[in-house]
């Protein structure tokens, strides 16, 4: 914070007053610096009545690294006689500039709403022009000194404006920083998670009668393999069932089975089941372009993964705009599903192009489909007779 109040005095050579400028505008090069948690205020004392005050601030360290929708700073310029003179609200930084109603000590105050606290890089200055009363009542002014006056004015609007565009780009380059922190932190997040709960993510099973879904050709089975009958007496189901704990199992009669296990889930793969008009779909994953999917087909804000894939089917089914194919590499992110549609006894079944998600898919003993994340069990079904799920294209 710096005052330029006073008045040239010195009617010498204007290469000395041109060495004092410069030497002024190299001393006052570093603007301000006020944190601000609640409310901060800066004083400054105006000599004359009628003075041009002017400055900006910049809100630099804009910690905003869990909330993107920060308020804003609050600023206000208030006259010695307790008046406001000058208000900005919610802002990020901005310029401003006042004639000051009266000599006097002014107050400059930031308010800042949110709780964390913020850095404001703040640059104040007043300026004195000489006015032809000053002249009057002073002999050692002269026309050429108020010039003078003016020019230093100038330059120091160049200066100020300088200033305002250094401590934005200073605030730009914290944004950017705090933006990528925080999109690494993100990624190690989700690294550490995956890390941690994938032993217990192998979790969801779906066997169907060989008369609703045909098994792959190559994974058909030979008396030597090891399978076993998967629906026989429920065999796998109640194998499923006493291996993962919190699981459900879902009949559909003598068309097969699902079943998946809800407890210690991936937070960002949740495992989902949804029923509607007699489609059932189990989902694992995550999507990433949701919002457009779910504009896509129609849907409203309610609408998860689950019954994305239900709605994709549905248009498919009934209207088969598009390839199947088309359909699944339409949904970004990673997942895996298998949809039973008990009206046509057909299933829709695909993991990402990616193959994110662990799948695999099998022949049982007697010819009927497994599908599983869970290696044990569909080695269990199916002995040797498993491989994993073709990545994206459909049962
Ligand atoms: C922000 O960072 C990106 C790359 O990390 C860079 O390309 C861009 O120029 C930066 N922007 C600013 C304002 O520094
Ligand atoms: C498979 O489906 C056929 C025809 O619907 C049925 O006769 C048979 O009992 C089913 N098998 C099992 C194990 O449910
Ligand atoms: C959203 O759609 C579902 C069915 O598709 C319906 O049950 C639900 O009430 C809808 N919600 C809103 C807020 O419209």
């Amino acid at each position: 914070m710096e005052t330029t109040g006073g008045i040239i005095r010195c009617g010498g050579a204007a290469y000395v007053l041109l060495g004092l400028l410069l030497l002024t505008t190299l001393t006052r090069i570093s603007a301000l610096s006020v944190t601000v948690n609640d409310v901060e205020c800066i004083y400054e004392y105006v000599l004359y009545e009628g003075d041009t005050v002017s400055g900006n601030f910049v809100v630099v360290d804009h910690d905003i690294f869990w909330s993107s929708d920060h308020p804003g700073i609050d600023f206000t310029a208030t006259s010695p006689a307790g008046n406001i003179v000058h208000t900005l609200k919610g802002t990020s930084g901005d310029k401003f500039e006042f004639k000051a109603p009266k000599s006097g000590m002014y107050k400059f105050c930031f308010h800042n709403p949110y709780s964390t606290p913020e850095t404001v890089s703040f640059y104040i200055h007043v300026g004195h022009i000489p006015t032809e009363h000053d002249l009057a009542k002073d002999e050692h002014l002269d026309p050429i000194n108020v010039k003078l006056a003016e020019l230093k004015e100038a330059l120091e609007s160049v200066t100020a404006e300088q200033k305002y565009l250094k401590a934005r780009d200073t605030r730009h380059r914290h944004t950017n920083e705090s933006t990528r922190r925080r999109v690494i932190f993100y990624t190690v997040a989700e690294y550490l998670l995956l890390a941690l709960v994938n032993p217990e993510r192998r979790t969801m099973l779906a066997v169907f009668n060989k008369s609703v879904a045909k098994s792959p050709v190559e994974l058909q089975q030979s008396p030597q393999n090891g399978a076993v009958s998967a629906l026989k007496d429920g065999f796998l189901a109640t194998h499923f069932s006493s291996t993962h704990s919190g699981s459900f199992v879902i009949n559909l009669a003598s068309s097969g089975f699902f079943a998946y296990s809800s407890s210690r889930q991936n937070p960002l793969l949740p495992r989902l089941f949804a029923v509607a008009d007699d489609m059932f779909c189990l989902f694992e994953g995550h999507i990433e372009n949701i919002a457009a999917l779910k504009q896509q087909y129609g849907l409203n804000k309610t609408a998860n993964e689950v019954s994305i894939v239900i709605e994709a089917y549905r248009t498919l089914r009934d209207r088969g705009p598009y390839p199947a194919e088309q359909v699944v590499r339409g949904i970004a992110g990673r997942f895996a599903f298998v949809l039973f549609d008990a009206t046509s006894q057909s299933t829709f079944i695909a993991s990402d192009v990616d193959g994110s998600v662990p799948f695999l898919w099998g022949t049982d003993a007697e010819g009927h489909l497994v599908v599983s994340t869970d290696t044990e069990i569909v080695k269990q079904g199916c002995g040797k007779s498993s491989s994993p799920f073709p990545k994206g294209i459909l049962s």
